[in-house]
């Protein structure tokens, strides 16, 4: 991998650092290493790192750029909802702070052959993981049209989702040839034209995002962290959560509120109830923290992004 190939900046990487508040000589866990941009901060800071990523290709860029750290770095290759099985393999089984800045980054989104972008001419691949798992085009070709357009809804929120699948499944059957390039032009002609000159984001946008969700099982993978966040803390320990769309920040924002005995729900006539459960971790956002307007500007990426922060309460789990 070209080091000059590589543009990627941490986001709201000032807000990380503040959250975090690292003591030296604590134990991190960078659940989504990438370019090892918020990696780099929490070490400046002080602390001893693992990180994950199931890239190889960050594995590989994040080595080479914490080499000069490397009596505080382990990097592991695996998937964060494995954590705990990851953690135990090292022999480690209490951590003082997680970090997860997740999704796809942007030297991923930029490199034709990943398939990730409708900007790019490439294989329709979108996984994180090359190592193993289906492809988006196997997805697509396994899948039937209703569970096609289920997918799209589910997890694109497509208004459009059963002409999309319809289409896409209409031009395979014709014989033609699915490349990044003409899925997105097959999902942009499934759109009404009146509704597609109104939409501010490519018309691609969300069956794109709902087929990575899927390839990835981004949700499901979210969850599997989110459950070993409160085994794995010690007392006093903090987890930052960076999410960049709706689906992701609201189950993080339910399982943060739950651990610190907030109602999710309101109870009858809209009032909200004390929560029967114990709070187990204090809330450090109350809201999310959003990148300003210089970052958003400076980098585009920023703009959806969602960083949400917990810290564990002195009890015994
Ligand atoms: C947005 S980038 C992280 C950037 C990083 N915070 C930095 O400052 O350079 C997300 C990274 O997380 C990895 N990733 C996403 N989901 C993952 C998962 N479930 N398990 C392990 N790595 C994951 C991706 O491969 C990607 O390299």
């Amino acid at each position: 991998m070209q080091e000059a190939t590589i543009h990627h900046t941490p986001v709201l990487a000032d807000a990380v650092s503040r959250l975090a508040c690292v003591t030296p000589g604590e134990t991190w866990v960078d659940c989504t290493l990438g370019f090892a941009g918020h990696a780099h901060r929490l070490l400046a800071d002080g602390a001893t790192l693992i990180g994950i990523d199931q890239d190889r290709d960050a594995r590989q860029y994040a080595t080479e750029r914490l080499a000069p750290h490397s009596d505080r770095v382990q990097i592991l290759a695996g998937n964060f909802r494995d954590l705990q099985t990851l953690l135990a393999e090292i022999d480690v089984s209490g951590v003082d702070g997680i970090l997860a800045d997740i999704g796809v980054s942007s030297y991923q989104l930029d490199q034709d052959e990943r398939g990730f972008s409708f900007r790019r001419l490439g294989p329709v691949d979108m996984r994180m993981d090359r190592d193993r798992g289906e492809t988006a085009l196997d997805l697509i070709e396994r899948l039937s049209k209703k569970e096609l357009a289920r997918i799209l809804r589910k997890y694109g929120e497509e208004p459009f989702a059963h002409p999309i699948a319809n289409a896409i499944h209409q031009w395979k059957d014709g014989g033609g040839a699915l490349n990044t390039q003409t899925l997105a032009d097959v999902i942009r002609s499934a759109i009404p034209k009146g509704v597609r000159v109104k939409l501010k984001h490519h018309p691609a946008t969300r069956s794109f995002q709902a087929l990575r969700i899927a390839v990835n099982e981004e949700l499901a993978v979210l969850d599997g962290l989110l459950d070993a966040i409160p085994k794995l803390l010690n007392p006093g320990g903090r987890a930052l959560i960076i999410s960049f769309h709706s689906l992701e920040d609201r189950i993080v924002k339910r399982r943060f509120n739950e651990w610190a005995g907030r109602n999710v729900k309101p109870g009858p006539g809209g009032r909200t109830l004390p929560s029967p459960v114990r709070p187990t971790f204090e809330l450090l956002t109350n809201r999310p923290i959003i990148a300003s307007k210089d970052e958003c500007q400076a980098n585009p990426r920023a703009r959806t992004a969602k960083l949400r922060c917990v810290k564990k309460l002195g009890l015994v789990a």
